[in-house]
């Protein structure tokens, strides 16, 4: 049965009660980058680092900053420069943090992913494995993030997830789950208390807005950090939430006193491309599976990803 296959399953200390949400604030802040997705690309991570430099900033790292760097050195520089900042661990994280448990790479992939894909996660994962085997450190460092946050930012309550309310490495806040059964996020985030879901974990971006008994709430999905979202595109996309718009925005919406957009993170693509080859030359898993998303993106639109159903909220869009 597919669901015990290794990349398939969803362990069970991935899982978490949406009551976890009930509680104070982690953290207060004027305005946040989430980055999730960053899947090792240290050119994304100086971009984002130098972003939130420039706003003052808060920058939150929601989980799988690790994946393609099995290099040496950037396993290290990546980890440590990620772990100087908020910081919750993804299913990579919390794979190559952990001994295996026979989740292959913890994605807990839909039906929807093929096979051989899943297979190749699984294979990255463990190359990735090995490599965190000879930093101990910064593996009981990984261990130790924790799987969920609550941020407030002008009064919101953010819910930061790497998967979904329920677990690390949900597909409920997926755009094809929010496409295809809406009713069960808004029943999460009504239930949850939380006026904005900001996640990652299932690749593509989405930001899809829900009424609930509190209002308006959103989802915010930033695809990867580290890899193109949208056809024939070369940067990663991060969520930020501010008082006041970026002018760099491709999409946003204005939710009570603040704004949530997603916001283009612009790296060199030559240099990321030339840096991947590398690291998991042709034929390599991948190479396989990334190497043309990294080089063109993948087959999703931009105006696929945001989902209003009052468009006067939206901020205009630039592409
Ligand atoms: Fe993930």
């Amino acid at each position: 049965m597919a669901r015990m296959q290794p990349g398939r399953s969803c362990p069970r200390h991935y899982r978490y009660s949406p009551a976890v949400f009930a509680r104070a604030a982690d953290l207060k802040a004027q305005s946040l980058y989430i980055v999730g997705g960053l899947y090792g690309n240290p050119f994304a991570l100086d971009a984002v680092l130098a972003m939130a430099r420039r706003e003052g900033a808060t920058l939150v790292f929601n989980g799988d900053f690790n994946w393609f760097n099995v290099d040496p050195a950037e396993f290290e520089s990546v980890n440590e420069t990620v772990l100087r900042h908020v910081a919750l661990r993804g299913n990579v994280e919390t794979e190559i943090a952990g001994e295996d448990s026979g989740a292959g790479c913890g994605c807990a992939y839909p039906e929807w992913v093929g096979d051989a894909e899943v297979e190749r996660s699984n294979e990255i994962l463990a190359r990735l494995r090995e490599r965190a085997s000879a930093y101990p450190e910064i593996r009981a460092r990984l261990a130790a993030l924790p799987m969920h946050l609550i941020a407030e930012i002008g009064g919101l309550r953010i819910g930061i997830v790497h998967g979904d309310a329920e677990s690390l490495a949900g597909w409920q806040f997926s755009q094809e789950a929010l496409r295809e059964s809406p009713g069960r996020a808004q029943a999460l985030l009504a239930g949850a208390g939380i006026d904005v879901f900001a996640c990652t974990h299932t690749c593509l971006p989405v930001m899809q807005e829900f009424a609930t008994p509190r209002g308006t709430a959103l989802v915010v999905n930033n695809g990867a950090a580290g890899m193109p979202n949208f056809r024939d595109t070369r940067f990663g996309l991060a969520t930020r939430i501010a008082a006041e718009p970026s002018g760099e925005a491709l999409y946003g919406m204005r939710l009570g006193a603040v704004v949530v957009e997603a916001v283009p993170v612009r790296y060199d693509p030559g240099a990321w491309l030339a840096r991947f080859d590398r690291l998991w030359p042709e034929g390599s898993p991948a190479s396989l599976s990334y190497r043309k998303r990294i080089a063109s993106g993948p087959a999703y639109e931009l105006d696929q990803a945001l989902r209003l159903s009052t468009p006067s909220g939206a901020l205009t869009r630039a592409a």
